[in-house]
């Protein structure tokens, strides 16, 4: 390694001349602001963006681990949470959290789930969740971190979670069944109702991984797209992770745990007492958690309402349609039947071209986004606004694509494996 390794400063620099290296140091990061990143940032507009800046700002030192000190975080937290379960049809009694991301969302949801079975004498150790093959993983890393098994099951022809295919991994050591509204590989949502009805039969706890969807899907729904029932209005649905920091458009560190009664919320808290300086009581995984990224979700929903929502999703919504209907022009294939922002495309089947070599053209080109495997397929995770930039897009493609074929040969030999690992 030829860098030298960092050594703190012996004195201080000027805040002017650190901002520069700051915004040097960005320099070879993709460009979201151009709208060329369809991965890891929302980007809902600059207004929005400044107003969850600024509000971050306002409360960026502030701790919620202290509401006693901080009353301000604690009833912020409590409005996010009620808007948030009023959004999902919750009933009035329902409850929950912000906490710092879908990943801590969905381990506090596991954690619920182990304690409650855990409370009625079920021997926890190495109890199994069964999930769809296009659960995120982070209910892979909640089962490791919590000494329980995982049963990742088969998804359709439709690539939703195949209800007979749960039912059949469903075991007596079975203690939660997922679903997701919509799967993060190909923005699908899976049949809650009936992933419901086969949680009551076996009596499980049912946890709805809304983390893309929760703060898109119910605008997405007033603007007229048919989803199944995929929230609270499911009866068997115990618990929903919702991420603000996704389609909620807040600072990162942002998103809700909810769930339907106070009584499976009871078995997501942690207190504990035994040291010299008084007891402690946490809802979520962190101790001090940061008032910057709790103000910032309330601002930004109170900035932009539902009026603000539904555009936002009017915009991506019709920015989808329009990529699915070029993408579509140009032979490409849609993976599954996507109805929100987040959707996978990949070669006809006839086709050996390498979709991959395709996603490398577009990358190369400026673009990035994630792929997927098994089918293989460019993943788009679509921002308002991404509908500036569709015809941009779609020239881009068609570029790469003839470039892929022109590459691959008479032999049609496929240039190289999944390009990217991301989270
Ligand atoms: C469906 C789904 N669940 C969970 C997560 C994890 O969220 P986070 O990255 O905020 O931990 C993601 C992230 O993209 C997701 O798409």
């Amino acid at each position: 390694m030829s860098e030298v390794r960092a050594r703190l400063p012996e004195r201080s620099e000027s805040w002017e001349a650190l901002r520069e290296r700051l915004v040097g140091l960005g320099r070879n990061d993709v460009d979201w602001r151009g709208k060329r990143s369809a991965v890891y940032v929302f980007h809902p507009g600059e207004d929005v963006l400044e107003v969850a800046k600024q509000a971050y700002a306002l409360y960026q030192s502030e701790n919620a681990l202290g509401p006693a000190a901080f009353p301000s975080l604690q009833r912020m937290e409590r409005e996010v949470v009620e808007m948030a379960t009023d959004l999902l049809h919750a009933p009035a009694e329902a409850t929950g959290n912000m906490t710092s991301g879908g990943t801590e969302s969905i381990l506090l949801a596991v954690k619920s789930c182990r304690d409650a079975a855990a409370a009625r004498g079920v021997d926890v150790r190495g109890a199994k969740i069964v999930v769809p093959r296009t659960a995120h993983l982070a209910f892979d890393k909640a089962a490791h971190y919590l000494g329980l098994s995982i049963e990742r099951v088969p998804v359709g022809a439709d690539l939703c979670a195949d209800p007979d295919a749960m039912r059949a991994a469903i075991d007596d050591r079975t203690i939660l069944l997922v679903g997701s509204a919509p799967c993060f590989p190909y923005g699908l949502v899976d049949p809650i109702p009936a992933l419901g009805e086969i949680a009551r039969a076996h009596d499980l706890w049912l946890h709805v991984d809304a983390c893309v969807g929760g703060y898109l899907n119910p605008f997405a729904e007033l603007e007229g797209v048919a989803l199944p029932e995929w929230d609270f209005r499911v009866d068997a649905v115990t618990t929903i992770s919702a991420d603000l920091h996704k389609y909620g458009y807040a600072a990162k560190g942002a998103s809700t745990i909810l769930h339907r009664s106070p009584e499976t919320h009871a078995h997501q808290v942690f207190r504990a007492d035994a040291w010299p300086a008084g007891g402690m009581t946490t809802p979520t995984v962190a101790g001090t958690r940061p008032g910057g990224a709790i103000a910032s979700a309330w601002a930004v929903m109170h900035y932009l309402g539902v009026e603000g929502y539904r555009d936002k999703t009017r915009r991506i919504l019709s920015a989808r349609r329009r990529l699915v209907d070029g993408l579509s022009a140009m032979g490409l294939r849609v993976l599954g039947r996507p109805e929100l922002s987040l959707f996978a495309y990949g070669m006809a089947e006839d086709d050996p071209t390498s979709i991959y070599a395709v996603w490398k053209g577009l990358h190369d080109r400026g673009w990035f986004s994630g792929v997927v495997q098994a089918p293989d397929g460019i993943h788009l995770m679509l921002s308002p606004s991404h509908d500036e930039v569709v015809e941009d897009y779609l020239a881009d493609v068609a570029a790469a694509l003839a470039e892929a074929r022109a590459s691959s040969g008479a032999s049609g030999a496929a240039d190289g494996a999944a390009p990217v690992d991301y989270a």
